[in-house]
């Protein structure tokens, strides 16, 4: 039987569970450049910091939470207020399950009712289910930054995504 999930706005009482799907990601090296663990303090300092137009949301199956989204400050010039970074992570027992498309599309809904423009991110070009979880989700491949990054001493190249939002969107 399938397992009943239900996306919702993070809480601070989210932080620990949260900091553990993200170390997980971190830990995994196939997400992101950041390399050291998260703690709930980390993740608490970011939901308390977020400016109120960056939604950030879970997923929670059978009471638990297994995934999470969050948006960012892009670049901090005006002329990019509303366009956002954001982040994906699904607890790895419930990866490939449905849950990240679950909460990025929760993120775009919420990121759409705040008013913002376009999401953007930056993914590797090995992590597969990301990129496809992006195309599944009218995400756009803009192109690759070469050599962009060190991880754990290589560098490592980063494959550009991004999606118009809301009226943004109309016409594409
Ligand atoms: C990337 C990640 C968020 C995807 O979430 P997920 O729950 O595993 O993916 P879903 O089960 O929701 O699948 C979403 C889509 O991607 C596809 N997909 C998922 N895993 C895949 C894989 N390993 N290879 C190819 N396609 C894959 C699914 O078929 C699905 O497509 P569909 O909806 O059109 O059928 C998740 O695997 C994860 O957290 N990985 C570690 C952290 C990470 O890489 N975060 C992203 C940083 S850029």
């Amino acid at each position: 039987m399938a397992q009943a999930t239900a996306s919702r706005r993070a809480q601070l009482s989210d932080a620990g569970d949260i900091a553990r799907i993200y170390s997980e990601g971190i830990a995994d090296r196939i997400a992101t450049f950041e390399t050291e663990p998260r703690s709930r303090a980390d993740v608490e300092q970011v939901l308390r910091g977020l400016d109120p137009r960056h939604p950030a949301v879970v997923v929670e199956r059978e009471g638990r939470v297994v995934a999470f989204a969050w948006t960012s400050t892009y670049r901090p010039r005006a002329c990019y207020d509303l366009i956002a970074e954001f982040s994906v992570y699904v607890g790895r027992e419930a990866r490939g399950t449905g849950c990240g498309r679950e909460v990025l599309s929760a993120l775009i809904e919420a990121a759409e009712a705040s008013g913002l423009h376009k999401l953007v991110s930056r993914i590797f070009p090995e992590n597969t289910a990301s990129r496809a979880l992006c195309r599944a989700l009218g995400f756009r491949e803009v192109g690759t930054y070469v050599r962009h990054g060190k991880l754990d001493g290589e560098w490592r190249d980063c494959v550009i995504v991004e999606r118009l939002l809301g009226a943004a969107a109309d016409g594409c």
